[in-house]
């Protein structure tokens, strides 16, 4: 489903996150708070699309593995910032990540993406299980009150499939994802073994409020994305 959707969306998509409000001045700055220092890391940067965040990252001073169901997202992402600190690979995040070794990533970013997975178990298994022990999985999906309120559903409380519509390059694109209460996504980080210890609502970075004042009251007042950093205890 997703992989479809973001080989269509393609170039677009790619410079669509490259100037957005709230993916450049919301999302990647609330990611980047949580995950730190990064300096010296191994960073797996899952649903990397079109390798923005990785390049934050290796900006940074971080090695990054990127990973994208989508083959389109994974060439823009390699055209963007490929090299020695910056790998990028096609991958389902629903199946076993087998090439990628036990404990070898200091930290996980999963920006935007595990709303494309119905269940999330298997996935977090295999987040945490690449993760070293004391290793971080800094992720963002969109607010569940916020998509509850947004799709007009009648129950809060079921997981189910929403289609959105983006408007991209003036064009209108369908977009489906899955949407679930907040319970639920931390019931599933903790039964894959992680230790939330940070739940974040963002404010917008300050640059946003001169850029676009009207994003940045929208930002500042209303739910959209939420954060989370979840850790592989150490045994
Ligand atoms: C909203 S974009 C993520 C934005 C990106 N993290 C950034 O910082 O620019 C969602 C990405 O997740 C990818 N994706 C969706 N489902 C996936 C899956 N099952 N496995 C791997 N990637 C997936 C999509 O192809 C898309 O590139």
């Amino acid at each position: 489903m997703a992989e479809q959707q973001y080989d269509d969306l393609g170039a677009d998509y790619a410079r669509h996150t490259g100037t957005n409000v709230v993916n450049v001045h919301y999302d990647r700055p609330a990611i980047l708070a949580l995950a730190g220092e990064v300096s010296g890391r191994r960073v797996l940067d899952v649903g990397c699309a079109a390798g923005h965040l990785a390049a934050r990252l290796v900006e940074r001073g971080a090695s990054v593995t990127g990973i994208d169901v989508s083959a389109e997202m994974v060439r823009l992402a390699d055209e963007r910032c490929g090299g020695e600190r910056a790998r990028f690979h096609r991958a389902d995040l629903a199946r076993p990540l087998d090439f990628l070794a036990d404990d070898s990533f200091d930290l996980v970013t999963a920006s935007l993406v595990l709303h494309y997975l119905e269940d999330w178990g298997p996935a977090l298994r295999e987040l945490r299980r690449v993760l070293r022990p004391g290793g971080a999985l800094v992720m963002s999906i969109h607010h569940p009150g916020e998509d509850w309120h947004w799709f007009g559903r009648p129950d809060y409380f079921r997981t189910e499939q929403v289609t959105d519509e983006w408007v991209i390059a003036g064009q209108p694109r369908r977009v489906r994802f899955y949407r679930r209460p907040l319970g639920q996504a931390f019931a599933a980080l903790r039964q894959a073994g992680f230790e939330v210890d940070q739940l974040v609502e963002p404010a917008p970075a300050t640059a946003c409020a001169e850029l676009d004042p009207e994003w940045f009251e929208l930002l500042s007042t209303q739910p959209r994305f939420l954060y989370f950093r979840a850790v592989n205890p150490a045994a």
